[in-house]
């Protein structure tokens, strides 16, 4: 790693330097490096962004989470202009990239097939199945039959022939975990999929996730579990970050900038598309608790301002340094946020840094459940 450009990282020049993508190296502060970073003197155009294991899958050490760029984040962007933005994160080095049948529903699949068709052998694809017809609010559906329908409808979508981590988005309660892990085992081995993954532990109270990940796992190892994870939501810590490292499967927290709020571009006074977001029904974006939270966010800018950071990034830092299998996938419709948060990546704490920031944090009590009723149940939001 280039000494001086590391200290320029790192010393607050983030912001002017956004428009040199192609310039800035970032370190190796994961567990594992890329081929780039094996060869430092080569010019590839890229930044060196490290990578890290999800299980046996090596993905880079932050992903771009494509589903606001169609689905509830309020605003769907042109997809002329989303197309270049996807073809931009390659251009800078992401090669992680997460979508869904239900983001649309469908339409983000082929939005995230048609950008990355160029480039398909370069980057890994994730996407979901589980919902009846792709739609959430129609309910689960984990059946084997529409499984593989799903798989079928999401190569055509991707453009590709094989997809390389299938998540169930949600446990579907009416079919056994064995038989979902079953069906993937079987496309797998059919070349269709590549890796297994599973998108929140559990539907509701009456399922014990931990014990059903472990089924499923031993079915088909799993490779990556997907949950919400950020300073502001704090459940996976401890059993099920646990139970990640002793399986070894990948962690890939979404919402790690807690939809936006963890960046300070949204506050109370924000109005959302109430079309075309899911913000405006979840306890946590209500304006008296948006205030009552923001403490998290005063810590976070307090230890960014004196370090070079953003808001943003230190929330990112901290995820990346929880473990060394956390992949956090952000969300953005702007090249310019991509850039800051892949910057995140270069970030590393010294040990009394991440302890004083730890204890900041544990002292904001965060009120508002994540989801109604503190489960996501069919919302895949
Ligand atoms: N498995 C599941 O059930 C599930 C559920 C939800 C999400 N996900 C996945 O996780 C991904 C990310 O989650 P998310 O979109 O809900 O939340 P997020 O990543 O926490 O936040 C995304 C929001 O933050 C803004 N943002 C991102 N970087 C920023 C920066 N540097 N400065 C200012 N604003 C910034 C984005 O706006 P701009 O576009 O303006 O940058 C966007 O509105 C999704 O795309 C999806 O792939 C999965």
């Amino acid at each position: 790693m280039n000494v001086n450009r590391r200290k320029f990282i790192t010393t607050g020049a983030l912001a002017t330097s956004a428009m040199a993508f192609g310039t800035i190296g970032l370190g190796s502060g994961c567990n594992s490096q890329s081929t780039a970073d094996k060869e430092p003197g080569k010019n590839t155009g890229k930044t060196n962004i490290p990578t890290r294991k999800l299980g046996e899958l090596e993905v880079t050490a932050l992903g771009l989470g494509c589903m606001g760029m169609s689905y509830h984040r309020s605003f769907i962007p042109d997809r002329q202009a989303m197309i270049a933005m996807i073809r931009g994160a390659v251009e800078i080095g992401v090669n992680f990239f997460d979508t869904a049948e239900a983001y649309g529903p469908l339409v983000n699949e082929e939005l995230v097939g048609e950008a990355l068709e160029p480039v398909r052998q370069n980057v890994i694809i994730a996407t979901k199945f589980g919902f009846k017809d792709g739609r959430p609010e129609l309910g689960l559906d984990s059946r084997s039959d529409r499984i593989r329908q799903v798989v079928d409808h999401s190569l055509k979508s991707l453009r590709t022939d094989y997809i390389d981590l299938l998540y169930q988005h949600r446990v579907d309660p009416n079919v056994p975990i064995e038989e979902v892990a079953g069906t993937v085992k079987d496309l797998i081995a059919k070349g269709k999929v590549k890796y297994f993954g599973m998108s929140e532990r559990d539907f509701n109270h009456t399922i014990d996730g931990i014990e059903l990940i472990r089924k499923a796992h031993a079915v088909q190892p799993v490779t990556a579990l997907q949950s919400e994870y950020s300073p502001m939501t704090r459940q996976p810590e401890n059993e099920v970050l646990d139970l990640c490292e002793e399986l070894g499967i990948g962690f890939v927290p979404y919402s790690p900038l807690s939809r936006g709020l963890i960046t300070g571009y949204i506050n109370e006074r924000t109005r959302y598309n109430p079309d075309n977001d899911n913000r405006p029904g979840l306890p946590r974006y209500q304006p008296e608790n948006i205030i009552t939270n923001w403490g998290i966010i005063d810590i976070l800018k307090e230890f960014g301002d004196h370090r070079g950071l953003t808001v943003a990034q230190v929330a990112l830092a901290w995820l990346l340094a929880q473990k060394p299998f956390i992949v956090p996938i952000p969300g953005t419709t702007k090249l310019a946020h991509l850039q800051e948060n892949m910057w995140a990546a270069e970030y590393k704490f010294t040990p009394d840094e991440l302890k004083k920031l730890a204890d900041d944090l544990s002292t904001v009590e965060i009120v508002g459940e994540r989801y109604s009723g503190g489960y996501p149940q069919q919302e895949n939001k």
